[in-house]
């Protein structure tokens, strides 16, 4: 049994301790905003927060996780609401597949510095893949709200 704390509930479950997180986020604990891309670490779609940082669930064994507070697209924080108004202001996604991970990197980016550099948030948003080509509009949405903060 694991027990994982995530958008602000406990849930304990009956599976392998090296099972990703992902896996349990969408497929037993039933959170299906969180995608599955490559399950290499490299495309960001599954991203989520542990502790305030973006990490890829499709890389990180539950075992990992006990007593971290995992926060996903669903789940509720500041900076995460903040950017999500912008996102809409800015009509940012298109397909959408690989937002909630662009959402939850540049949450992580406003945790750690509230004032990022357009080369920050190249840098920080590097993580993350857009098979659309969105990436000028996340910098603006992103640049919008440090403005309206
Ligand atoms: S699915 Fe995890 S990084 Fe691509
Ligand atoms: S909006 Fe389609 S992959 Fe990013």
């Amino acid at each position: 049994m694991v027990t994982l704390h995530i958008n602000g509930e406990k849930h304990t479950i009956d599976a392998s301790q090296d099972m990703p997180l992902l896996w349990a986020i969408r497929d037993i604990i039933g959170y299906t905003g969180t995608k599955y891309g490559c399950g290499k670490g490299l495309c960001g779609a599954c991203m989520v927060l542990m502790d305030g940082n973006a990490i890829n669930s499709c890389q990180l064994p539950i075992s990992n996780a006990e007593g971290k507070k995992i926060i996903t697209i669903e789940g509720e924080s500041k900076n995460l609401q903040n950017l999500q108004k912008s996102w809409a202001e800015l009509n940012v996604p298109q397909c959408g597949f690989c937002q909630p991970g662009q959402l939850i990197t540049a949450t992580a980016l406003l945790n750690s510095n509230p004032n990022p550099t357009d080369e920050d948030i190249d840098n920080a948003m590097s993580r993350n893949i857009c098979r659309c080509g969105t990436y000028q509009r996340i910098k603006n949405a992103i640049n919008l709200t440090v403005e309206n903060k």
